[in-house]
């Protein structure tokens, strides 16, 4: 049996805002807002992976929360997770990603409608709209 590696993404939510991320690559998804994150090393845990991309991708330092409860099955052996993550260090800024904006809940549901959204990052934004409305 292969193990299951995890994709982890970071769900930052501040004043009421969820920070997105654009993705330039690979072509299916060039040009699609996801959140940030990428693939946990062997033996890594998600809330170190989660600490580790974003340091690389947006240059800043996370405190990682809980996790969203809907994962996603990307491949046989490719598990994608969310957990909230709160910046504690520096501002984000656009290290590997084509840009980044933070969006309310009105832009998150348009950029959802009008297939603007990662594929498999579409799961979280009933969970996401709810937390766009507590913080
Ligand atoms: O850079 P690394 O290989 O660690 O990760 P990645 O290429 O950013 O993500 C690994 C896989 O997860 C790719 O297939 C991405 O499209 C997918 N992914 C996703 O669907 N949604 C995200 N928010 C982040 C990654």
């Amino acid at each position: 049996m292969t193990a299951r590696r995890v994709v982890v993404a970071g769900a930052i939510v501040a004043d009421r805002r969820l920070l997105l991320a654009q993705r330039g690559y690979p072509a299916e998804v060039d040009g699609l807002w996801e959140l940030p994150g990428g693939k946990a090393e062997l033996g890594e845990s998600p809330e170190s992976a989660l600490r580790r991309e974003l340091r690389e991708e947006l240059g800043v330092e996370v405190r990682v929360g809980t996790a969203l409860r809907e994962s996603v099955a990307l491949r046989h052996d490719l598990v994608l997770v969310a957990l909230r993550a709160y910046i504690e260090d520096g501002s984000p800024r656009a290290v590997e990603h084509r840009a980044l904006r933070w969006v309310d809940a009105d832009e998150l549901r348009s950029l959802h409608a009008e297939g603007s959204l990662v594929p498999a990052d579409t799961a979280w934004v009933p969970e996401l709209l709810v937390d766009l409305a507590r913080r």
